[in-house]
């Protein structure tokens, strides 16, 4: 293989006349070479001469016949990248090359004058070119995204010629200035100057430390093909004759440039391809600060490049020059803007903030607990409340594991929120790659709202099919109970005797755990929860007084609504029939049965996916909340089209912020983790076994009373030596353990119950962590 005589090469490449073998001749090729016949039909190119051969059986491809400056080891290295990207990424749409009768991918063929040249035959890829309308936006990031597919492609891929010196190689822009003479117009001599030296003094001095590799350097809309109807599905690459080793950053300058011709909105066109190529090879800080002029380079490249060709080839004219005046038009106007101004739109799209805003000089605040505490009441009002008598200043969280401001790590045996684990990457991933795409209101269609509800209802029986999203429990609480005073045409509550259902007025109202029992509003109403003490196994568990009651004050139950884990209660699951028997009462009083899903829901329980199933029941509304988003605020109600028909016709219900992109993508990562991690497995298995040491550490000390609850969320009574509930002991292993860097909480009516309810992700090993804290802390007493 010969190293081609670079400078010779960059400029006989360019000014040499493209072959012009007529057409007869060139069937005789295709016949002897490959032993294809048919009819033959002659494609554009700059500086080839390209045919379409169609057989007799409707097979068709492209005859290239190269320009007879162009080096048969380039033509092999693109020949070889072909078969590269073929080999990592099969389902990119590039043509494949022919093997001729003699076994070569290239042919050497020989004009009447004597020139050789290189012909070779691919596949051709069908498709249509796509419609260059300025206004239309819908190739602009699936574009930019199949740019960086192919240079993730290319990216392991090498040849010895890659590096040759190819004048459209934007990175050596400054040669260009040798052909300025070629502009005789004074102010577009002046606007490529300009540009010219903004390159020399931005980019140059940059070249060396950005990333490089060999790259497509020409994915324009001329070198694709699209699906019909469907501007955004691209089926067809070609044109691999400006591939060359060099700047990364080059490929997308090279694909922006072009486009941003006769669009009105340079800069929104560009940010476009920007985010669909930042999607798969995220774009560097370096990188993006010189876009700005290496597009302009690329703009000056095909003007300056065009106006030295056609001197040479004057009679090719109407085709070298035809997009020039647009080129100039988009110049005079990306010199307009302010270079600044567009780099930090190309940094936002991306998801990054230029350096002086990404670190502003540190605030020194060095508080002590007590100054943050009285200006987080100060501030935040005397309703805000901590855990531990040392209240913790978390900055940090990942998996099981929070780190404090001081670099303290704490195992994570209480936050249910974090359901998968705190930060985890998919999740995360998914939250960020959609918040760069968009986040807007349901007002709008969108798939991943459709997505989620399918995959939410796909975990209900029958007949729960529709899915509302909103952002906290207490939304989704206060709408179902919206649901069931309309559909029932009652106006009462039932609910266990120490609960919480959430914050908002018609929700706290039913949360007993925050209300003295004398407080209670009259159409609500309490009954037993299936807690350690024996009351609830009173006959069905309190509900018919409880209707009852209800009936004195004039009210009937339009609904029953369920903590499914009976956390505020205790942590409990439902014994046999518990659910079974309110279900009935309920009903048969004319009210709907809710299970509130916040705590006991998305496979913690291990056992089930979902608290009621501990029952053979059916709801008629779950709301979720909590772990639903990891984080995110994102809720739900789920509940029979008959009920959400209802609400539609009596006053219908929108909600600003659920069910917005952002929210589903979150949603839909939860799941996915909790399926592909096996997660609900874990809660049962790792649940059980720290149950069992528990157990262990019980029998040891009898100041474990009681443990229940299922999967990862258990309550332990703790307990006197007399048996009777001791919330000072109960506090002081909290705190204990908190010292230890173990974090649990507190629970049940008398707060005696330790909470233990980690993240789902929970493993053997971090319950091995917890279970020697506890005995620690048990030993200690
Ligand atoms: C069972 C239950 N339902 C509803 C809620 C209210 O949820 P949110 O705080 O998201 O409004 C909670 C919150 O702790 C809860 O535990």
């Amino acid at each position: 293989m010969s190293t081609p005589n670079q400078d010779l090469y960059q400029g006989d490449i360019l000014k040499t006349q493209s072959p012009d073998f007529p057409i007869e001749k060139v069937n005789d090729f295709a016949n002897n070479l490959y032993g294809l016949t048919g009819k033959l039909s002659l494609l554009d190119s700059e500086r080839d001469q390209n045919f379409r051969i169609t057989t007799e059986t409707g097979d068709q491809y492209v005859i290239k016949i190269a320009n007879s400056a162009e080096d048969p080891a380039i033509i092999d290295m693109q020949i070889k990248a072909l078969d590269h990207i073929a080999m990592v990424d099969p389902e990119l749409p590039v043509p494949k090359v022919l093997l001729s009768r003699n076994g070569l991918t290239i042919e050497q063929i020989q004009a009447d004058n004597g020139t050789k040249h290189s012909l070779r035959i691919l596949s051709y890829l069908p498709g249509y070119p796509p419609d260059d309308d300025p206004t239309d936006y819908a190739l602009l990031r699936p574009i930019g995204a199949c740019l960086a597919r192919l240079a993730l492609a290319l990216r392991g891929f090498f040849h010895p010629l890659a590096n040759y010196e190819l004048l459209w190689d934007l990175k050596h822009t400054t040669k260009l200035r040798q052909y300025l003479p070629h502009i005789t117009d004074i102010k577009h001599k002046e606007l490529v100057s300009y540009f010219l030296d903004r390159f020399d003094q931005n980019v140059l001095p940059v070249i060396p430390n950005l990333r490089a590799q060999i790259i497509h350097n020409d994915l324009v809309p001329d070198n694709i093909l699209i699906a019909e109807n469907d501007p955004g599905h691209i089926v067809g690459i070609f044109d691999f004759g400006d591939m060359v080793h060099t700047l990364l950053i080059n490929d997308l300058a090279t694909t922006i440039a072009p486009m941003l011709r006769g669009h009105a909105d340079p800069v929104g066109t560009a940010v476009e391809i920007i985010a669909g190529y930042h999607e798969t090879i995220p774009l560097e800080d370096a990188e993006l600060r010189i876009l700005y002029d290496l597009i302009a380079a690329r703009l000056i490249m095909l003007n300056v490049i065009a106006f030295w060709r056609v001197g040479i080839h004057p009679d090719n004219r109407e085709y070298i020059i035809g997009g020039v005046e647009e080129t100039w038009t988009t110049l005079e106007a990306w010199r307009a803007l302010d270079p600044a101004d567009v780099t930090r739109k190309f940094f936002r799209i991306c998801g990054l903030w230029e350096e002086e805003e990404l670190n502003p000089p540190p605030k020194v605040v060095k508080e002590t607990i007590q100054s943050h505490m009285t200006r987080r009441t100060r501030l935040l009002g005397p309703c805000t409340y901590l855990f531990y008598d040392q209240p913790l200043h978390i900055v940090r969280g990942e998996g099981v594991w929070l780190y404090d401001i001081d670099g303290n790590r704490y195992l994570d045996a209480y936050n249910n929120v974090a359901h998968v684990g705190h930060c985890h990457p998919h999740v995360v991933n998914a939250i960020a790659k959609q918040a760069r795409q968009l986040n807007i209101s349901t007002r709008y269609m969108h798939g991943l709202i459709l997505e989620l509800a399918e995959q939410i209802t796909k975990r209900m029986p029958e007949p729960l099919s529709v899915c509302m999203f909103v952002c906290t429990g207490s939304e989704a609480n206060e709408l179902a109970w919206q649901m069931s005073k309309l559909v029932s045409g009652n106006g009462g509550a039932l609910i266990t005797k120490f609960t919480y259902h959430g914050s908002s007025d018609a929700a706290s109202q039913f949360s007993s755990e925050s209300i003295p029992p004398e407080n209670l509003p009259p159409h609500v109403q309490t009954l037993f929860a299936p807690t350690s003490d024996t009351e609830f196994r009173k006959p069905d568990s309190g509900i018919s007084s409880s209707i009852m009651a209800l009936g004195e004050h004039g009210y009937q139950p339009a609904m029953l609504i369920l903590d499914t884990a009976f956390v505020s209660d205790g942590i409990y699951t439902s014994p046999k029939d518990y659910l079974k028997t309110l279900f009935a009462k309920t009903r048969a009083a004319g009210g709907l049965c809710v299970a509130d899903e916040v705590q006991g829901g998305f496979g913690r329980l291990g056992q089930h996916f979902w608290g009621f199933q501990f029952n053979d029941v059916i709801p008629d509304i779950v709301t979720l909340g909590k772990p639903m988003g990891n984080g995110h605020p994102l809720s739900a109600v789920v509940t029979r089209p008959d009920i959400a028909a209802a609400l539609a016709s009596e006053r219908g219900y929108f909600n600003t912020f659920g069910g917005n992109p952002v929210s589903c993508a979150a949603g839909l990562a939860v799941l996915d983790v909790i399926e592909k991690e096996a997660l609900q497995r874990n809660a049962l298995e790792v649940g059980q076994y720290l149950r069992e040491g528990l157990e262990e550490i019980q029998r040891e000390y009898p100041v474990i009373g009681g443990i229940h609850g299922s999967g990862l969320l258990l309550g332990i009574d703790i307990v006197k030596p007399d048996g009777a509930l001791a919330p000072e002991l109960a506090d002081h292993i909290m705190n204990q353990m908190r010292e230890n860097s173990v974090l649990i909480g507190i629970t049940g009516q008398h707060y005696s119950i330790l909470k233990i309810r980690p993240p789902i992700v929970f493993q053997m090993e971090h319950a091995d962590m917890l279970l020697a804290v506890v005995k620690k802390v048990v030993e200690e007493l």
